[in-house]
């Protein structure tokens, strides 16, 4: 017999639990002293480790040393108020301790019986989040780990509802109609990857112009759709966003939706971050048109305070999610009835009980302290853009949007225009620097052909002096 057990001592883990906590408090205090952008090189953190595993095991406490000396100068601190890359996210107290307690359960709410408690609570936060945003009723909710995956996991049933017998006939050896998606050019390349996955290839997503405030184009979507079915295309899906990736522009829903309509095409919102501004009621007219989505994303892991991952998916036909990817094999029967089985309704079988993180969000700070952080993040953005907008060689890029601010440096010629190149490299340099400074870490990306600037402000603990010493290095 073999007596060998992992863990026989649960004191041991209280101390090296306890440890732990200390450590991530004292991380918690020290985080603005870290510079938020890591500057390891290439290879410096994998070189600090042994070539093969050890053999024997050591305390948990010596653990911790080595990640303070092995790994924390090779992290990039997107737990950092001076974080602004990409969208700023947070890893909240709150969330922090949910995910503590998720680990320790290691439930797997594949199916209601397998932990009711993941599935019921999922219930519960999710109408609460969708109370929250203002959102209709009657949605069906679901969280899973990135916008990636629940945009694929709508797209797939936009395609089912083609009714070309996708499910049971497949993709090839017959002849299908060419079915396309509509999305504009400020989309995030999470459509993209979905449509590739899903078999329609970079030829079966269109892209439709964007106005010059960064928004779909209405009329070159209409001309695109009536194009498309003159010439036998099937419209598949319509993609609209809430808050796009490079400048927070807000596609005009009502208009998209009624097209989405007319054609018989699928309507799914890309509110992945901007959908948490609508946690303001006086933000609710994100969702003008909203009536008319067929599924919606929001990820409160990007702007709500809950650690990464947690990304909702809502759809008003969930019947047509299950009837895409319902797999039911012997051992995964169950006789309830008038239960959700998460496994039905998307690819992975295994789910983490990420509902609790969410619930701890919502019960720790309430509505209404997540929404003052959320106002003050609009507030900073627009103040932002005003200081900035006063600086002689800055222009801003794109109006103002939700709580981003996307600007560039400009450099003259001798006859006072704007040299476009020197003004891309000048562009560029600002980025280093203000990379280098360690106090705050921006992400830059294209517009037009352009090199530009986007401060994302979202951070729980995001306050003006934050902003203030990013705008001092720009001055
Ligand atoms: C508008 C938008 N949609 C989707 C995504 C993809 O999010 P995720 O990392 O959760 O897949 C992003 C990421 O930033 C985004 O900005």
């Amino acid at each position: 017999m073999n007596d060998e057990v992992l863990d026989s001592d649960v004191e041991e883990f209280r101390r090296a639990g306890h440890a732990a906590v200390e450590w991530v408090a004292r991380y918690l205090e020290r985080r603005e002293e870290l510079p938020v952008l890591s500057r390891v090189e290439p290879g410096e953190i994998a070189g600090r480790f042994d070539n093969a595993p050890p053999l024997h095991g050591r305390p948990m406490e010596s653990l911790l040393d080595d990640v303070d000396r092995k790994i924390l100068d090779g992290v990039t601190h997107w737990n950092h108020p001076g974080f602004f890359a990409y969208f700023a996210i947070t890893g909240s107290q709150a969330g922090i301790i949910g995910e503590l307690l998720s680990a320790a359960f290691n439930v797997n709410g594949m199916l209601w019986r397998t932990s009711p408690a993941v599935t019921e609570l999922e219930q519960v936060v999710l109408d609460w989040l969708r109370q929250a945003l203002g959102l209709p009723a009657g949605l069906f909710g679901i969280i899973n780990d990135t916008a990636s995956i629940n945009t694929f996991l709508a797209l797939a049933a936009a395609r089912e509802q083609l009714g070309l017998d996708i499910r049971s006939e497949g993709m090839t050896g017959r002849e299908l109609p060419l079915c396309r998606i509509y999305c504009s050019d400020q989309t995030h390349s999470s459509i993209d990857k979905a449509a590739l996955a899903l078999g329609f290839g970079f030829a079966g997503v269109t892209k439709i112009r964007s106005d010059s405030r960064y928004r779909m184009d209405v009329e070159h979507l209409r001309a695109v759709l009536e194009a498309d079915r003159r010439n036998g295309v099937r419209s598949c899906a319509i993609v609209a966003t809430v808050g796009t990736t490079p400048t927070a522009s807000i596609d005009p829903l009502v208009q998209i939706g009624a097209l989405a309509e007319q054609y018989g095409a699928w309507l799914h919102v890309d509110a992945a971050y901007g959908g948490s501004a609508a946690i303001l009621p006086e933000m609710r007219w994100l969702w003008d048109g909203v009536d008319a989505a067929d599924s919606i994303v929001v990820n409160p892991h990007k702007w709500m305070f809950t650690p990464v991952d947690c990304s909702v998916l809502y759809t008003r036909k969930p019947e047509i999610l299950k009837e895409t990817f319902s797999l039911v094999p012997e051992y995964l029967r169950t006789s309830e009835s008038d239960v959700i089985n998460y496994m039905d309704y998307g690819l992975q079988l295994g789910r983490r009980f990420r509902a609790l993180k969410l619930w701890m969000v919502f019960e720790h700070y309430g509505l209404e302290k997540m929404r003052q952080v959320i106002a003050g993040h609009l507030k900073m953005a627009r103040k932002l853009a005003a200081s900035l907008a006063e600086l002689p060689d800055i222009a801003l890029m794109a109006p103002q949007s939700l709580s981003v601010v996307v600007f560039r440096r400009l450099v003259r010629n001798g006859a006072g225009e704007v040299d476009q190149e020197e003004s891309d490299r000048a562009t560029e340099r600002l980025v280093e620097r203000i990379n280098a400074s360690g106090e705050s870490f921006v992400s830059p990306t294209r517009l037009e052909g352009r090199l530009v600037i986007r401060v994302a402000i979202g951070h729980g603990q995001t306050e003006w002096r934050h902003l203030e010493r990013l705008l001092q290095v720009v001055r």
